[in-house]
């Protein structure tokens, strides 16, 4: 049994409650939260803060190689050069690659992470991993000619990840977007998913040229869809798309573009929805309203995306980048939103018993230090998240990583 003791302990329970010099006591789980609790505690130091760790929900390892070679500036453009350097980075991504990734995220708190596996390559450097892996198993292909072989390809992958399930690696399934994926692939493993139970994730309405294709088949993705695969059309409505997700737990990711009825739509399906800040700004798609997501009771994550479309896996770097792009909400709710993003909704997201202090759930935990002490508690998610880039200690299912 541990017993930590910080100036500041950072809950994240219902009432989001913030305990001065309290005590958090736990072995692989958390037992106890208070004051003058059983057995020595460890003291973290002057203005220390005791939080749940951060869970970043959607990640490409995959792509760990990109540092330059893909472009950014335009969707589509962005789009064209990860086909056409895809292969590459990926022989280019090996064991040192996967571990300096996890590393970064290491560093800055992240307990949990949720890989978006396209190839199937990962698995053999993520199946250790000294992080929580939540991995999914994604499908992609429109060509009537290859959903079979496509899908013949998902079901190895996904038994092979099955087959692999412990308390740290848990599976679960990807449809890429609506965009590209045959509505035919899309009801086989959304039903996949509700037999096994497993978290879904699907990209959703991430640039205007994704809305302009699947509202009137038109825009830049004409061309890329001619260029591709000659003659095609969009397969399914959106509206349609977000509907087959009822009654299973997914997350769309990015949703710049999502209009009123389909976040409505998401709402009431009770999905959720992961908001990639920087990522948007790089492909400059501009950024997720996230006052009307909040106005429809939508639970959000915040997450790094893959460097395929980003510089860093670092989530605390990301949370302060959302709350300097979210303009039209106020800082100091923002920032308790925000962290709420990354730790209760994203465990929720990814069905994992932790992101917060609370009895029972998995002691994943991080220390840091403010820079001074904060009088007012109302601004300490806000000066949490200007002030910190990387953590002290990480401690995952109690044991310190
Ligand atoms: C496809 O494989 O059908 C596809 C891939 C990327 C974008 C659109 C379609
Ligand atoms: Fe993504």
């Amino acid at each position: 049994m541990i017993k930590l003791k910080a100036d500041y302990v950072v809950t994240m329970n219902k009432n989001y409650e913030i305990l001065l010099n309290a005590e958090v006591l736990f072995d692989k789980k958390i037992k106890e939260i208070g004051y003058n609790l059983p057995g020595k505690s460890i003291y973290l130091g002057k203005n220390s803060v005791l939080m749940p760790a951060l869970i970043n929900t959607h990640t490409h390892l995959e792509f760990s190689a990109n540092k330059t070679s893909l472009i950014y500036g335009d969707f589509i453009t962005w789009l064209e050069s990860v086909i056409d350097k895809r292969e590459e980075l990926f022989l280019s991504c090996k064991g040192d690659c996967y571990k300096k990734a996890i590393e970064e995220m290491k560093k800055s708190g992240i307990c949990a992470f949720g890989e978006i596996s396209s190839s199937g390559n990962d698995l053999k450097y993520l199946k250790h991993s000294p992080l929580k892996v939540v991995y999914f198993n994604e499908i992609i292909g429109t060509n009537p000619a290859v959903v079979d072989a496509m899908y013949q390809d998902f079901l190895n992958r996904l038994d092979e990840s099955l087959s692999l399930e412990n308390e740290n690696f848990k599976p679960a399934v990807s449809i890429h977007s609506p965009y590209s994926v045959h509505p035919i692939l899309m009801d086989k493993i959304i039903q996949i998913a509700k037999e096994k139970k497993l978290p879904i994730q699907a990209h959703f309405m991430e640039s205007p040229a994704e809305r302009s294709w699947l509202d009137k088949g038109e825009g830049p993705f004409k061309l890329f869809f001619e260029k591709h695969f000659k003659n095609a059309k969009p397969l399914i409505k959106p509206l349609e798309f977000i509907e087959k997700f009822k009654n299973t737990n997914t997350t769309f990711i990015h949703c710049v573009y999502a209009n009123e009825k389909e976040l409505e739509k998401i709402s009431e399906i009770d999905a959720k929805i992961a908001h990639c800040p920087v990522s948007n700004r790089l492909l400059n798609v501009g950024k997720l309203d996230l006052e009307k997501v909040k106005n429809y009771k939508i639970d959000y994550s915040v997450a790094t995306d893959g460097l395929s479309s980003n510089y860093s896996l670092n989530l605390f770097k990301e949370i302060r980048a959302a709350l300097l792009i979210q303009t039209d909400l106020h800082p100091k709710y923002l920032a308790k939103d925000l962290l709420k993003a990354v730790t209760v909704n994203a465990a929720k997201e990814l069905n994992l018993n932790n992101g917060s202090i609370e009895i029972g759930k998995d002691a994943d935990l991080i220390t840091f230090k403010l820079p001074e002490s904060v009088n007012n508690l109302d601004i300490i998610p806000l000066q949490i998240i200007l002030h910190t880039n990387e953590v002290n200690e990480l401690y995952i299912n109690g044991g310190k990583i």
